[in-house]
């Protein structure tokens, strides 16, 4: 097997158990009667930062970003809408109001990363958790049951393509500070 020079990486906070399976059992209820592919259980996440394909010899620039953050205190938010883009297709959920210690988060690792090197696309943060691809049509969306999310820390994560679509690896974590 060819050895891997490259990775695909990005940050992102990953959902509790009960979010992630009450997001998909919606995603599921789209899909069944709106078409699309809804995603798998444990793909589930909301995007912070994306670094795209980076070689594997920069990976100790983007260990160091991620320590480089300093932690704020955990925060909770609400899941409470629903989307659709049609540009790519995505049924996405999000939330109404983000906390601002999300956008914080987000803003400091796209800095921190920056200072390192990487060359980030500067398109606004809008958070989202994609629920289903290729939803050719705008879909009559159900509402969204009141989802909690507690998060006290963020991922790096890996996509790699298998047969059956990305795969996402945890490679690190950080939490954020205790009160
Ligand atoms: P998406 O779900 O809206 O496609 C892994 O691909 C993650 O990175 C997904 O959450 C994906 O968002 C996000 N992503 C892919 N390309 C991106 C880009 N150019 N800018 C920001 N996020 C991106």
């Amino acid at each position: 097997m060819p050895a891997v020079d490259r990775q695909r990486l990005f940050f992102a906070l990953w959902p509790p158990e009960d979010v992630a399976g009450a997001l998909h059992r919606v995603a599921r209820q789209i899909q069944a009667s709106q078409g699309g592919r809804a995603m798998r259980r444990d793909t589930l996440h909301l995007t912070l930062a994306f670094l795209g394909d980076v070689p594997v010899a920069a990976m100790n620039r983007v260990l160091a970003a991620a320590s480089a953050v300093a932690p704020g205190a955990p925060f909770t938010f609400n899941l409470d809408t629903l989307g659709y883009w049609r540009h790519n297709c995505i049924v996405w959920a999000s939330p109404g109001h983000p906390p601002p210690a999300m956008a914080r988060l987000a803003g400091d690792l796209q800095d921190s990363l920056r200072s390192e090197g990487f060359d980030l696309e500067s398109r606004p943060f809008r958070p989202h958790l994609t629920l289903l691809r290729k939803v050719v049509s705008a879909p009559e969306l159900p509402s969204l049951p009141a989802l909690t999310w507690p998060v006290d820390g963020f991922s790096l994560v890996a996509s790699e393509l298998s047969h059956e679509g990305a795969r996402y690896r945890v490679l690190g974590r950080w939490p954020l500070a205790k009160s």
